[in-house]
């Protein structure tokens, strides 16, 4: 697995695999009209550039395909972690979330947070995170649960 900085050619791949993501993965957990106001099946590709223009995005491609992604701001909060159906349970989102893990840990950032969906919350519990609040988001008028959820990396730790 390479796992490289996405570059503005990648939005397309991401978005796409950000939507069978949600769509396939997130099912399980979520109904349709969840699913479709949290990932509309024609997504708009410019705000997806203004969103991860803010963010570093780490790739993760496998047979010379995009696996998954993760975008992170400077403050430690992780905005974007997904794969793809075709690769999940296969350590994907693992790798991803420890090199971003190492770099902000290597620039000083001692906390790391993020906004776990259902699905992704014992993901996150796996690597240490504990839920602050369960939260109610809107997304274009539906209602999403999700979970707060924040690791302190300590001096001694040895996991990023
Ligand atoms: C959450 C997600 C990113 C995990 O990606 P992944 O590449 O499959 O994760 P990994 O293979 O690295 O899993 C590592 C560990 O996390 C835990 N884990 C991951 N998904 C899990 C699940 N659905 N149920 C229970 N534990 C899970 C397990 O401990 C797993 O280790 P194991 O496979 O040896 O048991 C992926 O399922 C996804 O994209 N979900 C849908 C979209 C979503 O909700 N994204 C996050 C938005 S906040």
């Amino acid at each position: 697995m390479n796992i490289r900085a996405s570059t503005s050619s990648d939005v397309a791949s991401i978005v796409a695999l950000f939507t069978a993501s949600v769509h396939q993965i997130a099912a399980r957990s979520y109904t349709p009209a969840q699913l479709a106001a949290w990932a509309p099946e024609s997504p708009n590709l410019g705000q997806w550039c203004s969103r991860l223009a803010i963010l570093e995005t780490l790739v993760a491609v496998l047979d010379g395909e995009i696996a998954g992604f993760i975008s992170f701001a400077g403050n430690g909060h992780i905005e974007f972690l997904f794969t793809s159906p075709a690769f999940s349970r296969k350590g994907v989102a693992s790798r991803l979330y420890e090199i971003a893990a190492q770099t902000l840990r290597a620039r000083g950032v001692r906390s790391l947070s993020t906004e776990a969906s259902i699905e992704a919350r014992p993901f996150f519990e796996s690597k240490g995170f504990n839920i602050v609040e369960e939260q109610v988001v809107e997304r274009n008028g539906v209602q999403l649960k999700r979970f707060a959820m924040t690791r302190v990396c300590g001096d001694k730790d040895a996991q990023p």
